[in-house]
């Protein structure tokens, strides 16, 4: 970092400092020597930290306490903030090869002079929090560590409620572990007397992730993926780095536990794209008697082998950052049980007339009355009380990327191994997505090469977890299109010599499912959410070998009769048209996977070029 010339003591003092630690001290005088901030603060995580933080917040109205949940509240952000950012995006090696055909790259040197430029006195009149976390177990052999320094309470009390925040990160660094230097700004400072707005960004953003360094600049946003450093920057796209240069899986993944009615223990990790059900998965309900889910984890699996060659997965985070709207009491209970319990932070839900948060899909009916993400009237007719058109009307109450903010050790149904940093074991990984045709509800894998494939082909339609355009099909390779910190193709040759350095026996089996299917009326072909269960029952028979399956080109899917649909009351036709494999719509995907592969490049491993080639004769292309 280029360093502003100013005496240290000019600009901030060391006082308070709860650490005398060389390198985190000179780190944030440098930073404070940059970005100017009036005072700065060190985090501990403290309850009464909390307390200071949100009646703060409270009064300068950037939340708001809800009355119907213990401790709880509302966000609403400016409305040019309220989703990742893919196109402002980077990932600065210091190679441009390495950051691969499918991320932004600028020079590292560049990027810093540009972003040094943005942060000169982008603290002026405001507060710098030095906020140490660890990612993961504190016990785990190597504790991921970090520092983030923000100049946003929003951003500290949700890292409070996402990572393991406190004291004990700084006294691990003092150690000598290492740890990463997360930096960002809102990119918003005040003049002296200015007021300020209750959703401080900036129009100019930038997410920056320089793999070599392990560190992170970000500016210009306050929403969760972009100024939250510990979880898409470090948890997946610095930590994919590392797990490259290491040998072990950073994935884009839920973690669940599941128990057969015969007490079978088998824990379960998915890849699906942001907005396409992770939490729900991890959260879910079986509506198949005798079968029992857990919670351990619902965006971020960290796996590494195990002494016994088994494939282990770790949370590194510490709460759930979850999409609200299609979140109920029909839908996803256990999520629903998790917020009643309150200690969490909304954003970009409404507010009803209780003080209590609501958004679409919560129930069947809207209330008669709210408050909008806008902060506007609301009424489900779309007219006020005396027949005028609401400015609202036709727009949902909810932002379709409204968020809640909620501690995972409030979940009714955390796994007891949630604590242990050895992680679970690992038995089966499921790739899925978003695709109304072609992808039958699940497929399994032959065998790891295929099951690769199946991840670096995946596709999906876009949401509006990112800004730009929503329902675009596109690839999204084992769920990492944003988060991949370097080459996607040596991301997958990685993911192949993973298997190769392996037992197979011992693999992880690979499935590629898909909730989303339509029919010819446009409804989902499959009812989903707890009835995923039925999927997740064949693929737990798979492992053990007793569930009938039938080969197609693209892999086993359930034989006739093989998926229990007992009581579901779907028609024979209604499975099939769930199952189906078309070779026509899977002639048209060819051509877009030769593409994906061509757009990589070079770096695309032999391996799944043999795996693409064998499907197309499989299929009848030559
Ligand atoms: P995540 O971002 O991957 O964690 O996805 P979520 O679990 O939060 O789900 C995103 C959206 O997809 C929500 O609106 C859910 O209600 C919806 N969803 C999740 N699972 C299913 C499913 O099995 N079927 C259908 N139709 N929708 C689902
Ligand atoms: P999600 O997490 O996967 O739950 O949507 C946030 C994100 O990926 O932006
Ligand atoms: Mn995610
Ligand atoms: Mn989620």
């Amino acid at each position: 970092m280029t360093l502003v010339d100013t005496p240290l003591e000019e600009s901030i003092g060391r006082q308070g400092a709860p650490t005398s630690d060389p390198a985190l001290l000179a780190w944030v005088a440098e930073v404070a020597a940059l970005t100017r901030p009036d005072r700065i603060v060190w985090a501990n995580g403290s309850d009464a930290e909390w307390k200071a933080l949100t009646d703060q917040l409270v009064d300068a109205g950037t939340i708001t306490r809800l009355q119907a949940k213990p401790d709880s509240f509302l966000a609403l952000s400016d409305p040019i903030d309220v989703a990742r950012v893919e196109d402002r995006t980077f990932i600065c090696s210091v190679d441009e090869a390495d950051a691969g055909a499918t991320n932004n790259w600028m020079d590292p040197a560049l990027m810093k002079q540009i972003m040094t430029g943005l942060y000169d006195g982008c603290m002026r009149g405001r507060t710098m929090y030095v906020v140490p976390f660890c990612m993961g177990p504190f016990d785990a052999p190597v504790p991921k560590l970090g520092v983030e320094i923000t100049d946003s309470e929003y951003v500290v009390i949700s890292m409070k409620i996402m990572t393991r925040l406190g004291h004990k990160a700084i006294e691990l660094i003092e150690a000598g572990q290492p740890w990463v230097k997360a930096l960002h700004s809102l990119g918003a400072p005040l003049r002296p007397g200015q007021a300020d707005v209750a959703w401080p960004c900036n129009e100019t953003k930038y997410i920056v992730q320089f793999p070599e360094e392990r560190a992170i600049w970000s500016f210009g946003s306050g929403y969760g993926g972009n100024a939250l450093l510990g979880k898409k920057c470090y948890s997946l796209r610095i930590a994919s780095a590392m797990a490259r240069d290491e040998g072990w899986l950073a994935e884009h993944m839920l973690i669940m536990k599941l128990t057969s009615p015969e007490q079978q223990v088998h824990y379960v990790a998915a890849a699906f794209p942001s907005a396409c059900g992770k939490t729900n998965l991890a959260m879910m309900e079986p509506t198949i008697p005798g079968w029992k889910v857990e919670t351990l984890g619902d965006d971020i699996a960290w796996m590494t082998f195990g002494k016994d060659g088994r494939l282990y997965a770790v949370n590194p985070e510490y709460g759930l950052f979850g999409v609200a709207p299609g979140t109920g009491w029909a839908t996803n209970p256990n999520a629903m049980r998790t917020i009643e319990q309150g200690h969490s932070l909304f954003t970009n839900v409404a507010l009803t007339d209780d003080g209590d948060v609501w958004w679409e899909g919560m129930t069947d009916e809207p209330p008669a009355h709210l408050i909008d993400w806008r902060g506007r009237d609301w009424t489900p007719s779309g007219l006020d009380a005396d027949g005028n058109t609401l400015a609202s009307a036709g727009s949902p109450a909810a932002h379709p990327n409204s968020r809640f903010c909620t501690p995972i050790t409030q979940c009714p149904i955390l796994a007891d191994e949630y604590a242990d940093s050895v992680g679970v074991p690992i038995s089966a990984i499921l790739f899925g997505g978003r695709r109304k045709t072609t992808v039958p509800l699940v497929t399994q894998s032959r065998d790891w090469q295929q099951g690769v494939f199946m991840g670096a082909t995946l596709s999906s339609e876009t949401t509006a977890a990112a800004t730009g355009a929503v329902g675009v099909v596109r690839r999204d390779p084992m769920a990492m299109l944003p988060f991949i910190g370097y080459d996607a193709g040596d991301y997958f040759a990685h993911w192949i010599d993973v298997g190769k350095g392996a037992d197979a026996d011992k693999l992880p089996k690979i499935f590629y499912v898909n909730w989303f299917r339509r029919d010819a009326d446009g409804g989902f072909l499959w009812p989903g959410f707890g009835e995923n269960s039925r999927v997740l029952k064949w693929i737990v028979e798979r492992l053990d070998g007793s569930a009938a399956a039938v080969e197609t080109p693209i892999g086993h899917v359930p034989a006739p009769g093989a998926l229990d649909v007992d009581g579901l009351g779907l028609t024979v036709e209604q499975i099939e048209a769930a199952l189906a494999v078309s070779p026509e719509e899977w002639a048209a995907e060819i051509p877009l996977i030769e593409e994906w592969f061509e757009h990589i490049g070079d770096t695309v491993p032999s391996t799944l070029r043999d795996e693409l080639q064998s499907l197309k004769l499989r299929l009848g292309q030559g």
